[in-house]
């Protein structure tokens, strides 16, 4: 409840490096919990299908907790001593639970009938927890760190810190990342990122440009 009351005033607009991403994992974890949630444990290929995507999400959450420690952190600590500190301790804490959810997913690949719907409601419950305790955690992110970051960074270094997380994500952790961040965007941040892209098409020849609209078909 606390955290609703301090939720923040509207700001002026600024660069937000959280924006994007966390609306994008607000929206992996609803769908994986509701996934879990109506899971039929006695179905093998459900199950399967289900607990990939849990790991999918649990892998996701490490890389990502990553990034803000290698990147984002380090910018903090430089505008304040001890400005990461509180999510730094969060995300020791993530990577505990990122654990003990793993371990659970392999418990229920391991078991059968009512021992397998008993791990399954304690996978739902657990990832329930986590996935609060996320919640929270990224508007703490999404106000305290932006606070303490557009006072001491210009919009154009907050975007050259972006880049460098950029860097670091392999093509198939970005493809996963733009497949949830998209989707969970407004119009106008949707614009934001794939505008540019669209953008290049006038410097592509006709060829290019047919064989792009074809694969592009293909894709979709
Ligand atoms: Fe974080």
């Amino acid at each position: 409840m606390s955290f609703l009351r301090s939720a923040s005033p509207l700001r002026p607009p600024r660069h937000d490096l959280y924006l994007g991403i966390h609306k994008g994992i607000r929206a992996f974890m609803c769908e994986t919990l509701r996934r879990v949630g109506s899971m039929d444990s006695d179905d093998d290929a459900e199950l399967a299908e289900t607990l990939a995507g849990v790991s999918l999400l649990l892998d996701f959450c490490r890389a990502h907790l990553e990034h803000e420690n290698a990147v984002i952190h380090p910018a903090l600590e430089a505008v304040r001593r001890g400005a990461a500190q509180p999510a730094s301790q969060d995300h020791a804490e993530h990577e505990t639970s990122l654990s003990i959810i793993a371990a659970q997913v392999n418990l229920i690949g391991e078991s059968r009938g009512c021992t397998r719907a008993r791990a399954a409601l304690r996978l739902y419950r657990l990832l329930a927890i986590f996935i609060g305790e996320n919640f929270l955690h990224m508007h703490m992110e999404e106000t305290d760190h932006n606070d303490a970051l557009w006072f001491a960074y210009t919009d154009a270094e907050l975007v050259a810190l972006e880049h460098r997380i950029h860097a670091m994500i392999p093509p198939a952790e970005m493809a996963l990342a733009l497949r949830w961040m998209i989707p969970a965007m407004t119009p106008a941040e949707r614009l934001e990122v794939i505008g540019p892209l669209d953008d290049l098409r006038p410097h592509l020849d006709a060829r290019a440009l047919a064989k792009l609209e074809r694969g592009l078909r293909r894709a979709a």
